[in-house]
């Protein structure tokens, strides 16, 4: 992977570079757009493919990864963005963990962390290259079949939120196992975060080497915490990455990709003040989730030196042609008043029953409220 420069050189030249202008902050013409969850259960060409493929068999044959997350970038010319097809749970798989995807429960993982003693459970000194490389070869193989259409985004889960499915042993909604972690192991519980961030960072590092054109790390737990254990355990373990990351990539030579952060439910005033100046969090965009204004938020953020991504709720999209259109002249209005760079997004991924039509017809009223006049 060192030869990334070699390797850039045989890609096809990017088409469409609206996503990384909007990334570093230019007012682009209009809002690129792009989904989270954009290849996923709404679209019969995947769940075809899941008929004969369990979901981590698809995460790891580079040949099913790659054709999955093209799927959504063949059936809608308007995306603005690919995301490569893998999940966040990778991470505690290349720590040792075992983690199962259950048809009606989502994530399990069997033998969760439950003492700090657990800890020495887990691998160290991981090599991403050895236990993650499948996710390296998907991210070449689909920068060749993007073919330049649209740039293609890497990602990773964030420490805290990899941290609550470990000790939790899957999804939770009192979140009673991880949480109290960091009340009665504070140092340990900071300990694991970190020994997760090093992994992230080297997963993130290789995607980029291998294809990767911009980062995001999703801490879909990230509001789960008081604002104050947000910024003593979470932002400190996103700050690890976003900075390890840069680093790296410097040492190597590389000119280095735009990173967002991905804090769902993180939204007090205290902690966007946090979050707003991207020379102290190595994070250039923030993702939002939609409970909160973007005008409100740029207010909170007092200056605009970090961009923002979001912040469509994502059951707009079961409001039917009418209801879709209204609501994205809406918040597209509020978008383009609060300025600065605006990556069209949901505010969490699109949900299994959504129609693929009105994923269309979503896209193409983003692209027509979106234009800046
Ligand atoms: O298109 C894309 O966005 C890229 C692929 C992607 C997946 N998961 C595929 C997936 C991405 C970026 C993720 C991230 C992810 N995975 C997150 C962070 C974003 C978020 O949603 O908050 C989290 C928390 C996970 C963990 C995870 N993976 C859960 C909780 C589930 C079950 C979800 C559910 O809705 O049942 C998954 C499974 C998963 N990951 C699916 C897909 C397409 C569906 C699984 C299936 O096909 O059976």
């Amino acid at each position: 992977l060192g030869s990334w420069r070699e390797l850039e050189k045989s890609f096809p030249p990017l088409k469409n570079d609206l996503l990384l202008r909007a990334a570093k902050g230019e007012d682009t013409p209009r809002a690129p757009v792009w989904v989270m969850r954009q290849a996923g259960r709404y679209l019969p060409e995947f769940l075809e493919v899941r008929k004969s493929h369990s979901f981590f068999e698809c995460c790891q044959t580079p040949s099913i990864a790659s054709a999955l997350t093209l799927q959504p970038i063949d059936r809608y010319p308007n995306l603005d963005a690919s995301i490569i097809f893998c999940d966040i749970l990778v991470v505690p798989q290349a720590l040792g963990m075992e983690v199962l995807m259950e048809p009606s429960k989502g994530p399990v993982l069997p033998k969760p962390l439950v003492t700090p003693e657990d800890i020495k459970r887990l691998n160290s000194n991981v090599s991403v290259e050895k236990e993650l490389g499948y996710l390296f070869e998907a991210i070449t193989l689909t920068r060749k079949g993007l073919a330049g259409r649209v740039p293609l985004i890497g990602f990773c889960g964030a420490p805290w939120t990899l941290m609550a499915y470990m000790c939790e042993g899957g999804g939770s909604k009192t979140f009673e196992k991880s949480k109290p972690w960091l009340y009665k192991y504070p140092q340990e519980s900071k300990d694991l975060l970190i020994k997760i961030a090093d992994v992230c960072a080297d997963l993130l590092v290789g995607q980029v080497l291998a294809g990767a054109q911009m980062l995001q790390v999703f801490d879909s737990w990230a509001g789960e915490l008081t604002p104050y254990h947000y910024a003593e355990f979470a932002l400190p373990a996103c700050k690890h990455i976003s900075f390890k990351v840069k680093s790296i990539l410097k040492e190597l030579g590389h000119p280095g990709v735009a990173i967002t952060l991905f804090a769902k439910g993180a939204n007090s005033p205290s902690t966007f003040k946090l979050l707003s100046n991207s020379e102290e969090t190595g994070y250039d965009t923030l993702g939002l989730d939609w409970t909160v204004d973007p005008l409100e938020v740029r207010e909170w953020l007092g200056n605009k030196r970090v961009n923002l991504q979001g912040n469509f709720d994502p059951t707009v999209l079961y409001g039917d042609k009418d209801g879709i259109e209204k609501e994205v002249k809406r918040l597209s209005e509020q978008w383009k008043k609060a300025g600065g760079g605006w990556i069209a997004n949901l505010g969490h991924g699109i949900t299994p029953n959504v129609k693929p039509e009105d994923m269309g017809w979503f896209l193409e009223c983003v692209h027509k409220y979106s234009k800046r006049d």
